[in-house]
């Protein structure tokens, strides 16, 4: 059986961007332009913004969550945060191991699987981010990549846990450069990644570990892209900055 195309997951990365009041603005405008009310979206903002947007959300179908978190419970890091603390003023999931984390904050596979770990131990549903560089791609390695990653990262993820996470595939070479993964090829990809996901943790279904597939996803793409078999969802970067494409993408999903 095919996935449920109208459940498809929408999850907005805002980075560091906005204001407390444009980020309150927003929901509060998500909300009403929200033409389907049992279906989630979901909003990945900066710490600060946890507490007042999910205060903003209640009650409506906008889940927000964090950009990262320790791979601690507590200690002694400075100006790092816990999974308990952003649990604590309402994040409902997290990103983990985003390219940006990866590439521009040192953080390893190691790191990764840890936080991974530690997220799903504390009842905080991290979405994985995988995806290979520009030069991995254009050498011939990215299913080699994605195998590595996943497996780093999933290590010791255990089956009955699996429904409490999600894979977004983000190509690095994607991500913020207006260059998307054609459809094609972002199905292509995450059917490989279905199949390492199925050897790895046996899991098969997309509505036990959905893959997103994110970079350079607008209005203009999303719809042939949830299109594919094996694309359960968008991560969206730039493009869930404003609120019309954001919510366009959300109320155009199916
Ligand atoms: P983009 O970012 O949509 O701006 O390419 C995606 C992401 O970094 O998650």
């Amino acid at each position: 059986m095919g996935k449920r195309r109208d459940q498809a997951m929408i999850v907005g990365n805002w980075k560091m961007h906005k204001t407390r009041q444009e980020a309150l603005a927003f929901v509060k405008e998500l909300r009403q332009k929200l033409t389907e009310p049992s279906r989630a979206a979901y909003l990945a903002v900066p710490f600060t913004y946890i507490e007042p947007l999910a205060k903003e959300a209640e009650g409506s179908p906008i889940v927000i969550g964090a950009q990262n978190m320790n791979a601690a419970s507590e200690g002694a890091f400075t100006g790092e945060i816990a999974g308990k603390m952003l649990i604590d003023v309402g994040a409902r999931f997290v990103l983990i191991g985003h390219s940006e984390r990866r590439n521009l904050y040192g953080e390893t596979d190691e790191i990764i699987r840890k936080k991974i770990r530690r997220a799903i131990d504390d009842g905080l549903p991290p979405i994985l981010c995988i995806g290979e560089t520009l030069q991995e791609h254009e050498s011939g390695k990215k299913e080699e990549v994605l195998r590595r990653q996943l497996s780093a990262c999933l290590e010791g993820v255990q089956k009955a846990e699996a429904n409490r996470i999600c894979v977004a595939y983000e190509p690095v070479w994607a991500i913020g450069t207006g260059r998307s993964a054609t459809a094609a090829m972002a199905q292509e990809t995450q059917a490989f990644c279905r199949q390492v996901l199925k050897d790895l943790v046996g899991v098969r279904a997309s509505a036990d570990l959905p893959i997103l597939y994110g970079g350079s996803v607008k209005p203009e793409n999303a719809e042939e892209l949830l299109k594919q078999e094996d694309v359960d969802g968008l991560l969206i970067g730039g493009a869930s900055l404003s609120l019309a494409s954001f919510s366009e993408i959300v109320n155009h999903r199916g």
